[in-house]
């Protein structure tokens, strides 16, 4: 909490020192990996710029777009290398959550609970584990960190990232990349920028100001330049008028000319849209294919729409980064063997670190002597992360109920019930006719299956038809009732949504669902299935209004005969689609209204991607909310709920009340969008900003999270410190544990700037471990970029010299003290 911008680019500069001290103290970094994330060693210009000279202009253009990997492990992109020059192939793997290959790997908790923790700290350990596994797995380049900062809760990506205050993700993803780097795998910082929601998000055009984007979106992305990212990657999205991947504002003027990046920059997945127009913005590589970037550059180069002195500058970029991380001259030190052991520590962490305790009332939590209600299907399957190309294949995950038996012992009876059904029940047999294997119809390579029957429906209700297969999208059964089709494939990005736990079954195969009113009598059935190259596998199973009614009272008539009840609910969320609503999907609601009422000491824990309304809230006992808590989710889960662990975590995003009382709602211009064009009117009144500015009361606030104990928090005392403030505060452990405290410091608006300019904006935080009755006198810096406005008039930070009030507190809305600091220019 120095000075963001100083403090950074004084370790790049350390480089080799970083890595060497992160691994006395602890971490995964060997010193023999130290020079990885350091500057280019002597010599390396000379060494770039000998192989650009001898490289063809076909090898030069095969270095700057994706191809098909030879190897198959599975990830993302793959660019070949010019194996007679001694360049080799780099590969690229997703994600912000762990490496995604087919292989397994360590799946971490969503980056927006490590973000809950306010430790950067803990960010660069967790970097850590990613580097080192992705090297581990054969990859040379990790598609991460994910920034873009959280502006609507709807947006679909919203677990991926970490926050909507720019000042906690720059502190954040500058130590991911540092954490990532030392391990000798390249990070690529993304979605460059104002990729803030999936809606649309490969059309959609973002009208947003110079001021708001300076001050909000663009500062993670700043930092993690500073923090030496090798790549960045272009977002899919327009801005102003022109797609991000051909944007030179973007990826020109402000990120090499103002911020002096020396990476490469390459495109969102399929978001490339020109050759000549990308290639002189400032784009260098096209992935995964060669739509623009293979024949049509070689073209243009022949033809001389685009000079070759662009596409030797877009190789330079790449090689130099290459050569950074030792891999152009046989330096990168041979790739280590995973260690799953430490990633599964780190996991676990990580998700006991950011568990957040949102609601606790009459001393629910931590969970004490007595039977227990596990309810939810999320309290049975593990929950591990969210769907899209943040889904890691685990090497494994336990289920919340064992962990929870495991945890109460003997002592306690642990009951389970389903509560909301997400898999569906198999089709009774009598329904049927004629019948068939609806609980695993095998069809086989090359053949075509059909089944024309007929479906009896006992009562009037309404069915949701549930299909599990074994396929591709294309290959989903086709199946029909009454003439209408169920499980249509959708176009494009609407077959995203995969990975996730709403759409793979415990057996994994992929599922799909509708919802249909039938009457009392006979339907028409009728399905077709292909069995494709390999054959498939498919189950077709139901759920009905009468068997939901059954799955409440037996939850219900659980609630009744434990002590505590703790109810999992879940939301699944992935790329390519937002959200329509922050309401719990399916019957939730109506599922913890019912529990509820059966027994009040219901603790409520969340498997959730971002805000979520709870209308049920002051009839509960507890909320926790744990978002997607990685292969160890299961551990911490019960850790937090039987007070192993403090809930460490904070609130990273605003959660409004419901639908209509958010910085988005109501404002169709705002989000999702019209006519293709969205408005960021709210400028840069982003998350908290807008509830202060706007005077509307949130459900929770940024920086919410309960303790098992209470905190005092004493003394302020505000001193100038450079352009910054120095500011000075005592926390102390009142209750009758120990436990976890984040003071967080806001600071008010500069009476000398003209600018528009916050209520208050987060400055510092700091997390604190304090043992019972422990205290501590704690200072923190604000740094003169957070006390600066973005004048667009001068197109410069403008320091918001002063008298400033600044508030420590446990929340953005929870200030427990007021002082005021000046601001000297
Ligand atoms: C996502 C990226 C991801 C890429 C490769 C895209 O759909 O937006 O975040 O890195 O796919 O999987």
């Amino acid at each position: 909490m120095t000075d963001t911008v100083s403090r950074r680019s004084s370790l790049r500069l350390l480089g080799a020192a970083i890595a060497v001290a992160t691994a006395a103290s602890g971490g995964l970094t060997p010193p023999s990996r130290a020079h990885a994330q350091g500057k280019p060693g002597a010599g390396a210009a000379p060494r770039v710029e000998a192989l650009i000279a001898k490289l063809t202009l076909d090898e030069k253009i095969s270095l700057l777009h994706g191809a098909t990997d030879p190897a198959t492990l599975g990830q993302a992109g793959y660019v070949p290398g010019v194996k007679r020059l001694g360049i080799p192939p780099l590969r690229l793997a997703d994600g912000p959550a762990g490496v995604r290959v087919t292989q397994h790997a360590t799946a971490l908790p969503a980056p927006v609970l490590l973000a809950s923790a306010f430790d950067p700290a803990l960010a660069r350990r967790y970097g850590q584990v990613i580097g080192r596994e992705g090297r581990a797995l054969g990859q040379d380049v990790l598609l991460s960190p994910m920034v873009n900062l959280i502006r609507t809760p709807y947006a679909g990506r919203n677990f991926e990232t970490f926050s909507e205050d720019p000042l906690l993700s720059s502190d954040l993803v500058a130590a991911e990349i540092e954490g990532i780097q030392g391990e000798g795998l390249i990070a690529t910082v993304k979605h460059f920028a104002m990729n803030n929601q999936e809606k649309d998000r490969t059309t959609v055009d973002v009208r947003v100001d110079e001021q708001t984007m300076h001050e909000t979106e663009l500062r993670p992305f700043e930092a993690a330049v500073q923090a030496g990212t090798g790549a960045v990657m272009g977002a899919y999205n327009k801005v102003n008028g022109t797609y991000a991947c051909e944007n030179k504002a973007l990826l020109t003027d402000i990120l090499r000319t103002r911020w002096g990046f020396d990476g490469w920059v390459m495109t969102d997945w399929r978001a490339a849209h020109s050759t000549a127009k990308a290639l002189t913005a400032g784009l260098d590589m096209e992935m995964p294919g060669d739509v623009y970037f293979g024949k049509a550059l070689k073209k243009a180069a022949q033809n001389r729409t685009v000079p070759e002195l662009h596409i030797d500058q877009a190789v330079r970029r790449i090689l130099t980064v290459m050569d950074r991380f030792g891999l152009l001259d046989g330096r990168a030190p041979t790739r280590p063997g995973r260690n799953a052991k430490a990633g599964a520590a780190v996991a676990l962490e990580v998700a006991k670190a950011g568990a957040t305790l949102l609601h606790n009332e009459r001393g629910t939590l931590p969970l004490t002597a007595g039977d227990i209600a596990v309810i939810g299907p999320t309290g049975e399957l593990p929950f591990v992360s969210g769907g899209g190309s943040a889904h890691v294949v685990p090497d494994r995950a336990d289920s919340p109920l064992d962990a929870i038996r495991v945890r109460a012992g003997r002592a306690a009876k642990v009951t389970y019930a389903l509560g909301e059904d997400l898999y569906g029940r198999p089709l009774p047999a009598s329904a049927l006719s004629p019948g068939f294997k609806s609980e695993g119809q095998g069809v086989g390579a090359g053949k075509t299956w059909t089944y024309d029957g007929e479906l009896t429906v006992s009562d009037t209700d309404e069915w949701t038809f549930v299909i599990h297969y074994s396929g591709a999208a294309d290959l989903r059964p086709k199946v029909l009732v009454d003439g209408k089709e169920l499980f249509p494939v959708k176009p494009g990005y609407g077959e995203w949504f995969s990975g996730g736990l709403i759409y793979t079954a415990p057996d994994q195969l992929s599922v799909r669902r509708t919802t249909l009113r039938l009457t009392k009598g006979k339907h028409t059935l009728k399905i077709t299935a292909r069995g494709g190259d390999t054959g498939q596998l498919f189950r077709l199973r139901h759920t009905t209004g009468a068997i939901r009614t059954q799955n409440v009272a037996e939850a219900v008539r659980a609630a009744r005969a434990a002590r505590h009840v703790v109810l999992f609910a879940y939301e699944d969320a992935t790329e390519g689609q937002d959200r329509t609503t922050i309401a719990l999907p399916g019957h939730q609601d109506e599922l913890i209204d019912a529990v509820t009422a059966a027994n009040p000491r219901t603790t409520v824990v969340l498997n959730t991607s971002s805000a979520t309304s709870m209308p049920w809230l002051t009839r509960t006992g507890a909320v926790l909310q744990m978002y997607y808590p990685g292969q160890e989710g299961a551990a911490a889960t019960a850790a937090v709920l039987f007070g192993d662990c403090d809930p460490g975590g904070r609130l990273t995003q605003t959660f409004p009340v419901d639908d209509d009382h958010h910085p988005v709602a109501r404002d169709a211009a705002r989000y999702p969008g019209v006519g293709g064009r969205e408005e960021y009117t709210e400028g840069i009144h982003l998350g908290y900003r807008w509830y202060e500015a706007e005077g509307v009361p949130p459900l929770f606030p940024f920086g919410h999270g309960l303790s098992y104990t209470s905190f005092s928090y004493e003394d302020l005392s505000v001193r100038p410190a450079g352009h910054g403030l120095d500011v000075t505060f005592t926390v102390r452990n009142t209750g009758r544990r120990a436990g976890v405290a984040v003071p967080q410091v806001y600071v008010g608006k500069s009476p000398d700037l003209q600018l528009d300019q916050a209520v208050r904006v987060l400055g510092a935080y700091r997390r604190l471990s304090l043992l019972r009755g422990e205290q501590r006198r704690v200072t923190v810096h604000v740094a003169a970029r957070t006390l600066s406005s973005w004048d667009p008039n001068r197109h410069a930070w403008a320091l918001g010299t002063g008298l400033r009030v600044v508030w420590v507190g446990a929340s953005a809305r929870d200030l427990r003290l007021r002082g005021l600091g000046e601001v000297r220019g």
